[in-house]
């Protein structure tokens, strides 16, 4: 990532990242290291979760989020690694595609378990702590598909949605705690996934037509603007939804 703004107060802060292994959540978890944030993340990518944790100095534990007592324990692990969470960033997704009409009903609820519910369970894992010190971030990865729709991503769009409406409700419910909640939503970004799987010659020139901004988003990019959304100087910012897609909506 482009070396960018230095944060004094994110010194020493300690933070988790849910599916910090690659793509966006790897450049969160090397942004907030970079910062020198003690960093802790998990994913189920076992193998580049471990290269990661031993490149950046962030702790790593593996985990399937669909399992939710794995994935509270291991929130409770991390956050007994780290002496506690003072920002969340909750970032694990998967965007497969489906039919929405033979979707099967294991299909949406699985679905839902990595892209929606990991978002409440962990910001209600760790509010009681973030309460108690009377402060605390949570940011959440949302997306523009919660605006566009795209076909073929039901349950993903619908996870997105549902994330900027819970970015709401709990920044309305625990703003007099201290605690600020806010939601990010990309447009394209470019990591390794999505040129490997969707973002071909003739996906991309197509994308290029529809923003405003006609370069590449990149891992950083999300990474700079939660940075902002995690330090003091985003201090009266609760309740948002920041659209990061170059201009596409
Ligand atoms: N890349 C984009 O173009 C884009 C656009 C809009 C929004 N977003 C959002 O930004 C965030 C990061 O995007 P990304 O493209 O890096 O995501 P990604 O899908 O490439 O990766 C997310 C991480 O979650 C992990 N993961 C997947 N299933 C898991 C499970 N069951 N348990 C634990 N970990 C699991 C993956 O291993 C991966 O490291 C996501 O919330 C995504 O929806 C991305």
């Amino acid at each position: 990532m482009r070396h960018g703004a230095k944060y004094p107060d994110l010194a020493d802060r300690k933070v988790l990242v849910t599916g910090g292994a690659t793509g966006i959540g790897a450049a969160i978890v090397a942004a907030f290291c970079e910062q020198g944030a003690n960093v802790g993340f998990l994913d189920i990518d076992n193998q580049s979760g471990s290269v990661l944790a031993e490149g950046t100095g962030a702790v790593f534990r593996a985990c399937d989020v669909r399992s939710v007592p794995t994935f509270m324990s291991t929130i409770d692990e991390l956050s007994e690694a780290l002496g506690g969470i003072e920002i969340l960033v909750n970032n694990v997704a998967h965007d497969e595609r489906h039919e929405a009409a033979s979707l099967s009903w294991d299909a949406w609820r699985s679905n839902l378990a990595i892209n929606l519910d990991p978002v409440m369970l962990a910001s209600q894992r760790v509010f009681e702590e973030m309460k108690s010190r009377g402060s605390g971030t949570i940011i959440n990865l949302a997306s523009i598909n919660a605006f566009l729709a795209p076909e073929n991503l039901a349950a993903y769009n619908t996870a997105k949605a549902g994330i900027i409406a819970l970015t709401k409700t709990l920044a309305r419910a625990w703003g007099q705690f201290g605690v600020r909640v806010n939601a990010i939503s990309p447009g394209w970004v470019v990591t390794e996934r999505q040129l490997a799987l969707w973002l071909s010659p003739e996906a991309e020139s197509a994308w290029m037509k529809q923003v405003a901004l006609k370069r590449r988003i990149v891992p950083g990019d999300v990474a700079r603007l939660v940075l902002f959304l995690s330090s003091e100087e985003s201090a009266a910012i609760t309740g948002q939804n920041f659209v990061i897609d170059g201009g596409r909506i």
